[in-house]
């Protein structure tokens, strides 16, 4: 498998996933700001690859500047959190991922620029290979909730691409697979990004795990069909009660997947739940550029002067959700509650 991103004499590179599959080219970044513009413009995206991605641009942002007097080191600091902040709004990962960062440097007093631009280079490798670790643990759990032989959909890329490495959903799928169980998965192309056609069918070919890419639209009817087994994403937010913030279709896909008795479960690290919101409704959505769906690329397809949405994610009430799979273990996700989830996080 492909690195998603590698650290190499002091800069990160990130496979630019904007070129994905016809293209295997890394960008490297060498500053809080270059990060960011990365995390932005989707060279790197999924909640925990963006995560670690953000905790590589403070460290490089202190390793710049840790030649400054601590004043200027502490503003440069301090300002490139603030910009890694900006880059994108759904994913708590990402701020999540920037706390963990900045509890670092305070935890570190009165120590000088070098001793924290180390320790904070220290942290974000710690977060980039825990999050591996995580990934292997909460597919081990996933994997026993999937039936051998099972025809498995998933929507968007929740897969190594989108993480560190092994993914979250797709390692659910890795991890049953590397158990001894033969599955087949249908992949969703998710529009507008078609991280599905171009991300999850890529990762799954390499691998050797049978992919059926189908149009976001046929999931109902595949379903209806007999087609198709389980449903499995993964999550860029979790509110305290439940609700899944997730790639705009997924409440769809749960709606059908309801509809026809099948299980929806999502799996995401811990770090995705955000027990600060009580709601899903209270998770900030990022709203794209209109041309992501007036066309692909240099293709512009759609008729001039029409109104565009782009909203990149969609809320999946808690109660349509079967489980989240965590690396803690399974949670059931439908009857949540009060408190329930919260008890599970810090339990
Ligand atoms: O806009 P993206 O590609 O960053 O959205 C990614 C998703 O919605 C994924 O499904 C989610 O982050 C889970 S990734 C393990």
């Amino acid at each position: 498998m492909v690195e998603t991103l590698y650290w190499e004499n002091g800069r990160i590179f990130l496979i630019d996933q904007r070129l994905l599959p016809g293209t295997v080219t890394y960008v490297s970044c060498d500053s809080a700001r270059t990060v960011a513009e990365a995390i932005r413009s989707m060279v790197i995206r999924g909640a925990p690859a963006i995560g670690v991605a953000a905790a590589y641009g403070v460290a490089l942002e202190a390793l710049r500047g840790q030649a400054r007097p601590p004043e200027d080191f502490a503003a440069a600091l301090g300002a490139g959190l603030d910009i890694l902040a900006q880059s994108r709004p759904t994913a708590v990962n990402l701020f999540w991922a920037l706390e963990r960062m900045r509890q670092v440097w305070q935890a570190l007093g009165s120590a000088g620029p070098k001793e924290i631009a180390r320790h904070l280079l220290q942290e974000a490798h710690a977060i980039r290979f825990e999050d591996i670790q995580i990934n292997r643990a909460l597919g081990e759990h996933g994997a026993a909730l999937i039936p051998d032989g099972a025809s498995v959909m998933t929507h968007c890329n929740a897969g190594a691409l989108a993480t560190a490495g092994h993914g979250t959903a797709l390692g659910v799928l890795r991890s049953a697979v590397a158990g001894g169980k033969s599955l087949s998965v249908i992949a969703t192309e998710t529009r507008p990004l078609l991280q599905g056609a171009r991300l999850t069918a890529w990762e799954l070919v390499q691998e050797g795990i049978p992919v059926t890419l189908i149009t976001d639209s046929m999931a109902g009817s595949l379903m209806r069909a007999g087609d198709i087994d389980a449903v499995i994403v993964g999550a860029d937010r979790v509110a305290a009660n439940g609700d899944v913030v997730n790639k705009i279709g997924t409440y769809g896909h749960a709606v059908l997947a309801v509809r026809h008795h099948l299980p929806f479960y999502v799996a995401c690290p811990l770090s995705t739940i955000d027990l600060s919101l009580a709601k899903g409704e209270d998770v900030p959505i990022e709203e794209r550029d209109g041309d992501e769906v007036r066309g692909f690329g240099d293709c512009r397809w759609a008729a001039e002067g029409a109104l565009v949405r782009n909203p990149a994610f969609d809320l999946t009430p808690a109660e349509l959700v079967t489980a989240l799979i965590t690396e803690k273990g399974v949670v059931d996700n439908r009857q949540l509650t009060g408190g329930q989830l919260r008890d599970f996080v810090a339990g």
